[in-house]
């Protein structure tokens, strides 16, 4: 069984993909972090992320069974990932890797932006989880605290807004909702209420097939 799960950034994806791959016994893959890794790579060689060349190079180098790093979950990396992302080859040379993921048995859980569209758009169960900006903006900033990372609300709902934006228009895999996904507002459930109803929504299809 297939998961896909997308949204706009800190809407809660990643935690529900874990809460639900751990909960089914499924493999659990958090795309976004490959994209992160990406933008890392360049950051740290001191290359600009400009460079499309230099981006898709990296995404074919990536080593994607070391995919973390205490500075990649950071508020830097995201919006630095959503600038590379937006380039095609670096989006081709990542697709295996993830439709590969996809079949791991006895199941599993992707989630990102373009996961029901793009990666497996023949997932069992599509997820579009949401949440207002200021919720979002609100849960991320208290996500960077943990961290020990101290940024602004204004500047962490304002980068919010700015990704959302890039994430959406741009031309190659745009965030949007499959057709067949089932939308899930988050604004008003905390992370127990959203895998209760996600799990609900699992359960269901299980039950038919
Ligand atoms: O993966 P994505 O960026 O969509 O979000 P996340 O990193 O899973 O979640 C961002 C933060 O919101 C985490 O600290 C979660 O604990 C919290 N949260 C959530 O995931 N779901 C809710 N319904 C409420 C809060
Ligand atoms: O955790 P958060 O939602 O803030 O970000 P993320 O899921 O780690 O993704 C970082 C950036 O990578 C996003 O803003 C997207 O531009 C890009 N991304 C993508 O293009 N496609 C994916 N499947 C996952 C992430």
């Amino acid at each position: 069984m297939l998961i896909a799960i997308d949204g706009p950034a800190a809407s809660g994806k990643g935690t529900l993909g874990k809460r639900l791959a751990d909960h089914l016994g499924f493999a659990h893959l958090d795309t976004g972090l490959l994209y992160r890794a990406v933008a890392a790579v360049l950051l740290n060689e001191g290359i600009p992320l400009s460079d499309r060349e230099a981006a898709a190079q990296a995404a074919e180098n990536l080593d994607v069974a070391h995919l973390d790093g205490p500075d990649l979950r950071g508020a830097a990396m995201g919006e630095a990932a959503s600038v590379i992302s937006a380039y095609q080859p670096v989006r081709d040379a990542l697709l295996a890797f993830q439709r590969q993921f996809g079949s791991e048995l006895p199941g599993a859980v992707l989630d990102g932006r373009d996961i029901g569209t793009v990666v497996c758009p023949n997932a069992d169960v599509k997820l579009f989880i949401t949440a207002t900006p200021e919720e979002r903006a609100r849960r991320r900033h208290l996500e960077l605290l943990r961290r020990g990372e101290d940024v602004a609300y204004t500047s962490i709902l304002a980068d919010i807004r700015r990704r959302d934006e890039r994430d959406m228009t741009r031309a190659t895999a745009p965030l949007k909702a499959a057709p067949d996904a089932i939308t899930l507002d988050t604004t008003a459930l905390d992370a127990d209420g959203a895998f209760l109803a996600a799990l609900a929504i699992v359960e269901k299809k299980r039950s038919k097939t």
